[in-house]
């Protein structure tokens, strides 16, 4: 059965927003990582599924950076944890759901994730990732 991994949160500064999420959850944030090759600086909150992933652009180039200038900052993606990530990358192989790139790869956390298009989600970026031990 799936979960919620965790909710992405694009943001203008993670330093506004932790502190807005501070106060919202009355909790101080559990990491903080920079995944270059996401090109993102990414704060999390709370643990194990269900969290709150806060991500600000390392550089203009950045998918958050285009996100935010078209979009404005707010709900990025949602994560949902998988039984069996390489089978669900299989399954929406066949059914043409456009993965973003093809491939698993590393994600925050030391996780691997994969990602596929909102036009093929019901308008919402999808990051598939492995179930939690
Ligand atoms: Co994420």
């Amino acid at each position: 059965m799936f979960k919620i991994d965790h909710i992405g949160i694009a943001v203008n500064s993670l330093q506004a927003a932790v502190s807005a999420f501070e106060a919202i959850l009355g909790e101080n944030p559990a990491g903080r990582e920079s995944v270059p090759s996401e090109g993102v600086e990414v704060v999390f909150f709370g643990h194990g599924s269900g969290r709150i992933e806060l991500l600000e652009a390392l550089g203009p180039e950045s998918p958050i950076a285009r996100f935010i200038e078209r979009r404005g900052q707010g709900l990025h993606h949602i994560c949902l944890q998988v039984p069996d990530l390489q089978a669900a990358i299989d399954r929406l192989a066949l059914l043409d759901v456009t993965p973003l790139p093809p491939g698993i790869r590393p994600g925050a956390e030391g996780r691997q994730v994969a990602f596929f298009h909102p036009r093929d989600c019901a308008g919402v970026l999808v990051e598939l990732t492995a179930a939690a031990d």
